[in-house]
């Protein structure tokens, strides 16, 4: 793509230089003669105003959460949460401005070629787009715990591309509300350079019906920001949205008992944060490609004002740097919303959307 940018920057180059010497000797310079040439710098290369786009596309997802732990589960309803209408009408009542749904396809996939997908799975996430565009927001589906790519990801390359076909297919003519998100957290063996081999092949099979779909992908190491600079993008699709996922410090976020009581939020912790966001966003700037925080999230065990004070300065540092964000999670272990009376936790949401 670069040679041939290079190549059609050399020939608009030589057809401006000739023009110019036309319009020099034959044409008398009348104001009406000669337009006012066109900035080359402007006009020649088009990733400019496609990442523009998706820059645009990224400010659309805007504020986020994860309806984690439905989908994902081994059946839904298995891990705390099974989706119900209400949700999707409390979630943009609060101010939210879409959902990640994260979905373990690899369980409803056959092992062989073509890897044919249960039906009875795209009805239920037809449902959830469905709700979800009803209250006005966007979604992200994802690839979550396929857990056999991360052990032998040669071998589970062409099911990945295989399960993407199949969604791809099927979601063709939704609207750019929906937004695919390749795989959840490569980690173990897919790692960055078996990834930067495998991702291409997913995303070939989404562009063959999708061409203009926003596709989000992150690094390996399970999305950690300080990864970013491992991927190789293909610097022809303009349509890639990058995703990292924060849970740092792990020790203070996945507290998981109530006796354990790791703090978080002095001058050096808020530093640590900024450091991240600085060296990401110098990443995103460097290459044109707009950041997604597709999770980031406290255990519920962790005293209310802390995960609030963590909660409310990540995504105040996220969003200064113009990143979108999801937050982990909606109803379960991470969760800012009690599902039994459906209630938010009035301070985490605060944290998230503060003029709620
Ligand atoms: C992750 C996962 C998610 C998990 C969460 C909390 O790394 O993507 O499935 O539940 O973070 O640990």
């Amino acid at each position: 793509m670069k040679t041939r940018i290079f190549f059609s920057l050399v020939t608009l180059l030589l057809l401006l230089s000739v023009g110019c010497q036309t319009v020099s000797t034959s044409v008398p310079p009348t104001e009406t003669a000669v337009p006012p040439l066109p900035n080359p710098t402007n006009t020649i290369d088009p990733i400019p105003t496609l990442n523009t786009q998706a820059f645009a596309a990224n400010q659309n997802l805007g504020r986020g959460v994860n309806l984690g732990n439905a989908l994902e589960a081994p059946s839904e309803g298995a891990w705390g949460l099974y989706l119900q209408e209400q949700y999707f009408a409390d979630i943009a009542a609060a101010g939210f401005d879409h959902v990640r749904v994260p979905i373990r396809w690899s369980a409803y996939a056959d092992l062989e070629p073509p890897y044919t997908i249960k039906p009875r799975i795209f009805k239920r996430i037809d449902w959830v787009i469905e709700q979800a565009f009803a209250h006005n927001l966007a979604v992200v589906i994802n690839v979550h715990h396929f857990e056999a790519i991360m052990q032998q990801p040669e071998t589970q390359a062409e099911r990945l591309a295989g399960i993407w076909r199949q969604i791809a297919a099927h979601y063709q003519d939704y609207p750019n509300d929906l937004y695919f998100e390749i795989l959840n957290e490569p980690q173990d063996n897919l790692n960055s350079e078996v990834w930067n081999k495998i991702f291409p092949q997913a995303l070939a099979a989404i562009r063959e019906t999708n061409p203009e779909r926003y596709v989000i992908i992150g690094p390996d190491t399970w999305n950690n920001v300080n990864r970013l600079n491992t991927l190789t993008l293909p610097a022809d699709d303009r349509r890639l949205i990058v995703t990292f996922h924060y849970y740092s410090p792990h020790e203070f976020t996945h507290q998981d008992t109530p006796s354990s009581s790791t703090t978080w939020g002095t001058e050096a912790d808020v530093s640590a944060l900024q450091a991240d966001f600085d060296a990401a966003l110098a990443w995103s700037t460097a290459e044109q490609r707009p950041l997604y925080i597709g999770e980031f999230g406290v255990h519920a065990t962790v005293p209310e004002p802390s995960r609030a004070l963590w909660l409310s300065t990540v995504r105040a540092e996220a969003e200064k740097r113009g990143f979108s964000w999801a937050v982990w999670d909606f109803g379960t272990d991470f969760g800012i919303y009690t599902l039994h009376n459906r209630k938010w936790k009035d301070p985490l949401l605060k944290a998230l959307i503060p003029e709620s």
